[in-house]
């Protein structure tokens, strides 16, 4: 793809763009770049009508007895597999189900059982912090356990891989910065040294290619309400791989996750598979939303998505690097494809108020403390003209220094 260098550039690019028919099938605002897709997808046309079918039809008609005759009760495990081809995992790998938080203290506890003897869960001081905090919870309730945590400024998790540490928890693409870990090598790397690899993919899933089975992980988490735009809130995620699945239970007992649940037994017995991840009752109106959106996902080839992406990012830091140098923006996402995911963000002191005047002006991102706008690029819906579009309202931004209005700099409760 050559550079674009002026907005009839731009122009033409989105009219050569292999997924520019895929717009259409997004509800979008008129007057709105939406660069928050990362943070929450913008909405598939298809979603109020299967939400409504769900509603109507099988809710108001089929009452009860929809839990068979639409599948209701199997919705986690069919959702799961369809997911999984989107992040190389098999069928009978993934189910769809409750929050990312809540599945990662599910996948900690079970993963702890298969190394004991390690009593050392690794994660990153930077990763998002439910991650880390769910970590705690879930170690604090195992005798015996520690969290060590790696950083940019060290210690390296080469570092910190010993004969103690059970299993390491990273998210793949880092929410902040939009780093990319290296899924195969740093697998790869973790399993050497004896420990299990637990991926949290919250901005890998329908943003870049994944191949959890490729790369041997062992476990995974993600959410579906940001670049899959299963809706706000839509189920979660959980993968583990099938030689595992077996070998351990996940604290979280409910009957869902039970071998028989209709037998009503007292005593709780794992279902076999990846059904043993499972809780409680699923929420099937949310998982209505998602199931539009997976559908939608279903003719989408993600290696054209990511190749979109790449263009998208680039475009945007190199006209941030010509159009917005004197203003001191610092891009804190690295330039080399391989080590990014489908996000740039940019430092500046004064980012909460930059991000809240370029809202005003219709150019959606967000701000993640201290310092940090995100900008998240959606190959589904954006183009490059709208990329050219936010680089200049973002120019205009600092340039007439919009962003000292008294009404930005005011902190609402979600950033
Ligand atoms: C990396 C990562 N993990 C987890 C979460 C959130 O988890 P939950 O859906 O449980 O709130 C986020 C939310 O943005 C995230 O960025």
């Amino acid at each position: 793809m050559t550079r674009p260098t002026t907005r009839l550039d731009c122009e033409a690019l989105d009219r050569a763009d292999p997924l520019a028919a895929m717009r259409d099938a997004f509800h979008l605002p008129g007057g709105v770049v939406y660069l928050d897709g990362n943070s929450l997808g913008p909405l598939p046309k298809a979603t109020a009508a299967r939400v409504r079918e769900v509603v109507e039809e099988e809710w108001g008609v089929g009452l009860i007895r929809s839990w068979n005759d639409a599948g209701w009760f199997d919705k986690p495990r069919t959702l799961g597999d369809r997911l999984a081809s989107m992040i190389g995992a098999g069928p009978g790998e993934v189910v769809v189900c409750d929050s990312t938080s809540v599945n990662l203290f599910k996948v900690v506890v079970a993963a702890a059982q298969l190394r004991p003897g390690r009593s050392v869960v690794v994660s990153d001081r930077d990763n998002f912090p439910t991650d880390l905090y769910m970590i705690e919870g879930a170690t604090g309730l195992l005798e015996g356990y520690d969290r060590r945590l790696t950083s940019p400024d060290g210690p390296s998790l080469a570092d910190v891989l010993d004969e103690d540490v059970a299993m390491v928890v990273l998210t793949h693409v880092d929410y902040r910065t939009g780093h990319m870990h290296d899924l195969t090598a740093v697998t790869e790397q973790v399993q050497r040294a004896g420990a299990l690899m637990v991926w949290d993919l919250a901005h890998s899933a329908g943003a870049v290619p994944v191949d959890l089975n490729g790369a041997g992980a062992d476990f995974a988490v993600g959410c579906t309400y940001k670049y899959l735009n299963g809706g706000p809130g839509s189920p979660a995620f959980v993968f583990a791989a099938t030689r595992h699945q077996d070998q351990v239970s996940q604290p979280l007992s409910g009957w869902h996750g039970h071998a028989r649940p209709f037998a009503f037994v007292p005593a709780y017995e794992a279902a076999e598979g990846i059904s043993r991840f499972l809780c409680g009752t699923p929420p099937l109106l949310s998982y209505a939303g998602l199931e539009a959106s997976l559908e939608m996902w279903a003719g989408v080839d993600l290696a054209t998505v990511r190749e979109k992406s790449l263009a998208l990012t680039s475009l945007f830091m190199d006209l941030v690097g010509q159009q917005c140098a004197e203003w001191g923006l610092e891009v804190v996402t690295p330039r080399e494809p391989d080590l990014r995911g489908s996000q740039v963000s940019l430092r500046h002191q004064e980012g909460y108020a930059v991000v809240q005047a370029l809202i005003e002006r219709g150019v959606i991102g967000d701000f993640r403390a201290p310092d940090l706008m995100r900008f998240g690029f959606t190959p589904l819906y954006l183009g490059f003209a709208e990329v050219w579009d936010a680089v200049t309202a973002l120019r205009d931004v600092l340039e007439h220094e919009e962003w000292r209005a008294e009404r930005f700099h005011r902190r609402a409760s979600v950033t």
